[in-house]
Protein backbone atom coordinates (compact mmCIF):
# COMPACT_ATOMS: atom_id res chain seq x y z
CA UNK A 1 0.00 0.00 0.00
CA UNK A 2 1.40 3.58 -0.82
CA UNK A 3 1.20 5.70 1.70
CA UNK A 4 -1.40 8.04 0.15
CA UNK A 5 -3.98 5.07 0.52
CA UNK A 6 -2.80 4.59 4.11
CA UNK A 7 -3.45 8.27 4.97
CA UNK A 8 -6.67 8.28 3.34
CA UNK A 9 -7.58 5.35 5.05
CA UNK A 10 -6.70 6.80 8.05
CA UNK A 11 -8.83 9.78 8.07
CA UNK A 12 -11.63 7.65 6.78
CA UNK A 13 -11.18 5.65 10.15
CA UNK A 14 -11.16 8.52 12.22
CA UNK A 15 -13.83 10.51 10.60
CA UNK A 16 -15.78 7.14 11.45
CA UNK A 17 -14.68 6.84 15.33
CA UNK A 18 -15.11 11.02 15.41
CA UNK A 19 -18.99 10.45 13.61
CA UNK A 20 -20.24 7.11 15.95
CA UNK A 21 -19.02 9.18 19.41
CA UNK A 22 -20.78 12.67 18.51
CA UNK A 23 -24.25 10.50 17.38
CA UNK A 24 -23.30 8.57 20.95
CA UNK A 25 -23.61 12.28 22.70
CA UNK A 26 -26.46 13.48 20.34
CA UNK A 27 -28.64 10.20 21.63
CA UNK A 28 -27.84 10.74 24.84
CA UNK A 29 -31.37 11.14 26.75
CA UNK A 30 -30.15 14.78 27.71
CA UNK A 31 -27.78 16.38 25.72
CA UNK A 32 -27.72 19.72 26.88
CA UNK A 33 -29.29 21.50 30.04
CA UNK A 34 -32.23 22.71 28.10
CA UNK A 35 -33.21 19.54 27.08
CA UNK A 36 -32.27 18.33 30.39
CA UNK A 37 -34.95 20.73 31.80
CA UNK A 38 -37.42 19.76 29.12
CA UNK A 39 -36.82 16.07 30.05
CA UNK A 40 -37.55 16.20 33.48
CA UNK A 41 -40.68 19.16 33.80
CA UNK A 42 -42.78 16.29 31.67
CA UNK A 43 -42.46 14.65 35.09
CA UNK A 44 -44.86 17.65 36.43
CA UNK A 45 -48.72 18.55 36.11
CA UNK A 46 -47.90 22.03 34.54
CA UNK A 47 -44.90 20.74 31.73
CA UNK A 48 -44.82 24.28 30.14
CA UNK A 49 -44.88 26.55 33.16
CA UNK A 50 -42.44 24.21 34.23
CA UNK A 51 -39.99 24.74 31.10
CA UNK A 52 -40.65 28.61 30.88
CA UNK A 53 -39.98 29.05 34.92
CA UNK A 54 -36.62 27.32 35.11
CA UNK A 55 -34.70 27.45 31.61
CA UNK A 56 -33.55 30.86 32.58
CA UNK A 57 -31.78 29.29 35.40
CA UNK A 58 -29.97 26.42 33.40
CA UNK A 59 -26.72 27.75 34.08
CA UNK A 60 -27.12 27.18 37.47
CA UNK A 61 -29.15 23.30 37.01
CA UNK A 62 -26.83 22.46 34.33
CA UNK A 63 -27.86 18.45 34.72
CA UNK A 64 -28.06 17.83 38.00
CA UNK A 65 -31.55 16.50 39.60
CA UNK A 66 -30.74 17.97 43.12
CA UNK A 67 -29.97 21.66 41.65
CA UNK A 68 -33.23 21.13 39.73
CA UNK A 69 -35.62 20.60 42.56
CA UNK A 70 -33.57 23.35 44.85
CA UNK A 71 -33.87 25.95 42.12
CA UNK A 72 -37.74 24.89 41.49
CA UNK A 73 -38.79 25.35 44.99
CA UNK A 74 -36.48 28.57 45.63
CA UNK A 75 -38.53 29.95 41.93
CA UNK A 76 -41.94 28.31 44.05
CA UNK A 77 -40.99 30.25 47.21
CA UNK A 78 -40.29 33.52 45.04
CA UNK A 79 -43.87 33.52 44.19
CA UNK A 80 -45.45 32.26 47.25
CA UNK A 81 -43.96 35.36 48.67
CA UNK A 82 -44.79 37.93 46.13
CA UNK A 83 -48.54 36.36 46.65
CA UNK A 84 -48.19 36.56 50.13
CA UNK A 85 -47.30 40.39 49.69
CA UNK A 86 -50.50 41.36 47.72
CA UNK A 87 -52.40 39.38 50.22
CA UNK A 88 -51.16 41.87 52.65
CA UNK A 89 -52.12 44.75 50.60
CA UNK A 90 -55.22 43.11 50.01
CA UNK A 91 -56.14 42.89 53.70
CA UNK A 92 -56.00 46.90 54.00
CA UNK A 93 -58.02 48.06 51.11
CA UNK A 94 -60.97 49.91 52.34
CA UNK A 95 -64.90 48.83 51.56
CA UNK A 96 -64.61 45.01 51.23
CA UNK A 97 -67.10 43.38 52.54
CA UNK A 98 -66.91 41.55 56.09
CA UNK A 99 -67.20 38.35 54.31
CA UNK A 100 -64.37 39.02 51.27
CA UNK A 101 -62.21 40.68 54.43
CA UNK A 102 -62.32 37.40 56.26
CA UNK A 103 -61.62 35.18 52.94
CA UNK A 104 -58.58 37.44 52.40
CA UNK A 105 -57.17 37.25 55.44
CA UNK A 106 -57.50 33.81 55.66
CA UNK A 107 -55.57 33.35 52.53
CA UNK A 108 -52.99 35.88 53.47
CA UNK A 109 -52.10 33.61 56.67
CA UNK A 110 -52.17 30.78 54.66
CA UNK A 111 -49.79 32.24 51.95
CA UNK A 112 -47.35 33.28 55.17
CA UNK A 113 -47.64 29.69 56.30
CA UNK A 114 -46.92 28.38 52.47
CA UNK A 115 -43.64 30.95 52.32
CA UNK A 116 -42.41 29.89 55.58
CA UNK A 117 -42.55 26.21 54.69
CA UNK A 118 -40.82 26.50 51.14
CA UNK A 119 -38.55 28.52 53.53
CA UNK A 120 -37.52 25.45 55.04
CA UNK A 121 -37.71 23.57 52.36
CA UNK A 122 -34.96 24.87 50.47
CA UNK A 123 -32.86 25.23 53.95
CA UNK A 124 -33.07 21.64 54.02
CA UNK A 125 -32.75 20.45 50.75
CA UNK A 126 -29.67 22.51 50.88
CA UNK A 127 -28.32 20.64 54.14
CA UNK A 128 -28.33 17.41 52.39
CA UNK A 129 -24.46 16.80 51.72
CA UNK A 130 -24.53 16.75 55.81
CA UNK A 131 -26.12 13.43 55.65
CA UNK A 132 -29.88 11.94 56.64
CA UNK A 133 -30.43 12.46 52.71
CA UNK A 134 -33.55 10.45 52.83
CA UNK A 135 -34.56 11.32 56.52
CA UNK A 136 -34.10 15.09 55.09
CA UNK A 137 -36.29 14.83 51.43
CA UNK A 138 -38.80 13.18 53.30
CA UNK A 139 -39.32 16.28 55.24
CA UNK A 140 -38.88 18.48 51.98
CA UNK A 141 -42.19 16.11 50.73
CA UNK A 142 -43.90 16.55 53.75
CA UNK A 143 -43.65 20.48 54.01
CA UNK A 144 -43.85 21.25 50.11
CA UNK A 145 -46.80 19.09 50.06
CA UNK A 146 -48.28 21.26 53.17
CA UNK A 147 -47.44 24.25 51.47
CA UNK A 148 -49.52 23.03 48.09
CA UNK A 149 -52.40 22.53 50.49
CA UNK A 150 -52.32 25.85 52.25
CA UNK A 151 -52.90 27.66 48.43
CA UNK A 152 -55.45 25.44 47.96
CA UNK A 153 -56.87 26.26 51.08
CA UNK A 154 -57.15 30.15 49.76
CA UNK A 155 -58.00 29.40 46.73
CA UNK A 156 -61.02 27.14 48.73
CA UNK A 157 -61.94 30.14 50.58
CA UNK A 158 -63.22 32.24 47.35
CA UNK A 159 -65.45 29.36 45.45
CA UNK A 160 -68.35 30.88 47.46
CA UNK A 161 -70.48 31.80 44.53
CA UNK A 162 -71.41 35.11 46.47
CA UNK A 163 -68.08 36.21 46.56
CA UNK A 164 -66.78 40.01 44.57
CA UNK A 165 -65.91 38.78 41.30
CA UNK A 166 -63.57 41.20 40.61
CA UNK A 167 -61.84 40.13 43.69
CA UNK A 168 -61.91 36.20 42.89
CA UNK A 169 -59.95 36.94 40.09
CA UNK A 170 -57.50 38.84 40.95
CA UNK A 171 -56.53 36.54 43.77
CA UNK A 172 -56.85 33.61 42.14
CA UNK A 173 -54.59 34.89 39.48
CA UNK A 174 -51.81 35.38 41.90
CA UNK A 175 -52.38 31.67 43.41
CA UNK A 176 -53.19 30.24 41.12
CA UNK A 177 -49.32 30.75 39.39
CA UNK A 178 -47.88 30.33 42.71
CA UNK A 179 -49.80 27.05 42.73
CA UNK A 180 -48.65 25.52 39.68
CA UNK A 181 -45.17 26.24 39.92
CA UNK A 182 -44.58 24.75 43.36
CA UNK A 183 -47.22 21.90 42.24
CA UNK A 184 -44.40 21.06 39.60
CA UNK A 185 -41.83 21.87 42.31
CA UNK A 186 -43.25 19.09 44.14
CA UNK A 187 -42.87 16.69 41.80
CA UNK A 188 -39.37 17.71 41.01
CA UNK A 189 -38.60 17.02 44.56
CA UNK A 190 -40.25 14.18 44.30
CA UNK A 191 -38.32 12.89 41.63
CA UNK A 192 -35.15 13.61 42.49
CA UNK A 193 -35.82 11.76 46.17
CA UNK A 194 -36.82 8.91 44.38
CA UNK A 195 -33.81 8.48 42.40
CA UNK A 196 -31.87 8.35 46.09
CA UNK A 197 -33.94 5.48 47.10
CA UNK A 198 -33.45 3.74 43.65
CA UNK A 199 -30.07 4.89 42.72
C1 LIG B 1 -35.86 32.14 54.99
O1 LIG B 1 -36.30 33.17 55.83
C2 LIG B 1 -35.29 33.80 56.57
C3 LIG B 1 -35.96 34.75 57.53
O2 LIG B 1 -36.97 35.48 56.93
C4 LIG B 1 -34.36 34.49 55.59
O3 LIG B 1 -33.33 35.15 56.28
C5 LIG B 1 -33.76 33.46 54.66
O4 LIG B 1 -32.98 34.07 53.68
C6 LIG B 1 -34.87 32.67 53.98
N1 LIG B 1 -34.28 31.55 53.29
C7 LIG B 1 -34.29 31.46 51.98
C8 LIG B 1 -33.69 30.21 51.41
O5 LIG B 1 -34.76 32.32 51.27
Amino acid sequence: MTGRVLLLLSLLVLSLVLFTAESAVARGPNPNPIEFIKFSCRATRYPAVCVQTLTRYAHVIRQNEQQLAITALTVSMSMTKSSASFMKKMTKVKGIKPREHGAVQDCKENMDNSVDRLNQSVKEMGLTAAGNVMWRMSNVQTWVSAALTDQNTCLDGFAHPQMDRNLKASIRARVVDASQVTSNALALVNRFASKIETP
